[in-house]
């Protein structure tokens, strides 16, 4: 297998070898030392134009994006659907061809719907990165939440990873499954029976219902949203009984390791999934998580335009 990135477009992670998914997190290190320089700009995307188009909402991953293209030189454009044409009824196949025709060289999209990012990869010549389409997949999250599991543990083989919650309709979840495997970790899926689909035995993570029992055994806790926004209401259980169960509470977290991490993709809702304590605590990674994205989106954006091979 070839350690080169030959990709265009980064739309998910269930497609990438072990060797893309360590290249790129090589690459988002010596970006993160670029962060620690004086100067923290490098001009590595000089002359290339970078669309930020987000359909669906975001705080993090469209920052994240827009930084890291200025970080890379890049000239950008952000355009939120409220103000885009897709409200006078433009199809989104019309509109990336708008923004092509703008000499756009990478198209960094959010979008509600699964495939989305698929379909415009198809239709356009830039390089499109997937920055979450519906409950499908959400690629930079996953790797920069391999990223910081990396960092902080040294290595990704061997680990025991619990992924809890909202499995069924995180895009987050899908991402992360697909890479820890790939990577030789080992995945277990906890939530309750109608959010956690037996599916992803077949591909090797494990399924469990019982939170108590896993939590002493796991080295990362990777706590997800519940998703209202994507599923329907027959699926949840009610607040109470879901934070009872599958809530990481103070005294819950007792059960875990000293050195367990917390991670959470964000946005958190405090006192459901996790303690508002404990996101603040020292065991949580959380804000690290977010500091990583933008060394990982710069890798991305830096292989999928083409000019490390160039
Ligand atoms: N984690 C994440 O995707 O957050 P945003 O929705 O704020 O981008």
């Amino acid at each position: 297998m070839s350690t080169h990135w030959t990709r265009k477009d980064l739309l998910g992670l269930r497609e990438l070898s072990a060797e893309e998914i360590a290249l790129v997190l090589d690459t988002a290190d010596a970006f993160k030392q670029v962060g620690t320089r004086e100067v923290k700009k490098v001009p590595a995307l000089q002359g290339k134009t970078l669309i930020n188009f987000f359909v669906e909402a975001s705080t993090r991953t469209r920052t994240s994006f827009e930084l890291a293209a200025k970080r890379l030189s890049a000239d950008i454009i952000n355009i939120a659907a409220s103000v885009s044409s897709l409200t006078k009824g433009e199809t989104l196949k019309d509109t990336a061809k708008v923004l092509e025709a703008n000499h756009a060289d990478i198209i960094v999209l959010r979008h509600s719907s699964a495939g989305a990012a698929q379909f415009l990869s198809t239709r356009v010549r830039a390089s499109v990165i997937n920055a979450g389409d519906g409950a499908h997949e959400h690629p930079t999250q996953g790797l920069l939440d391999l990223y910081t599991i990396r960092e902080k543990r040294g290595e990704l083989r061997g680990l025991h990873v619990a992924i809890i919650g909202d499995i069924r309709f995180s895009r987050v979840a899908r991402s992360n499954i697909f890479a820890l495997l790939t990577m030789g970790a080992r995945v277990t899926l906890v939530g309750p029976s109608t959010l956690v689909p037996r599916e992803f035995e077949r591909i090797g993570a494990q399924v469990t219902h019982d939170l108590d029992q896993i939590l002493p055994h796991v080295d990362v806790v990777n706590l997800l949203r519940i998703q209202h926004e994507r599923q329907r209401k027959e699926y949840f259980p009610g607040l109470g009984e879901y934070i009872r169960f599958f809530g990481l509470t103070k005294s819950r977290a007792q059960l875990l390791k000293p050195d367990c991490l917390i991670m959470h993709p964000g946005p958190i809702n405090r006192g459901v999934e996790i303690d508002s304590e404990l996101a603040d605590s020292d065991r949580s990674v959380i804000l690290e998580q977010v500091t990583n994205g933008l060394a990982v989106r710069m890798a991305v954006l830096y292989l999928c335009s083409g000019v490390a091979a160039s």
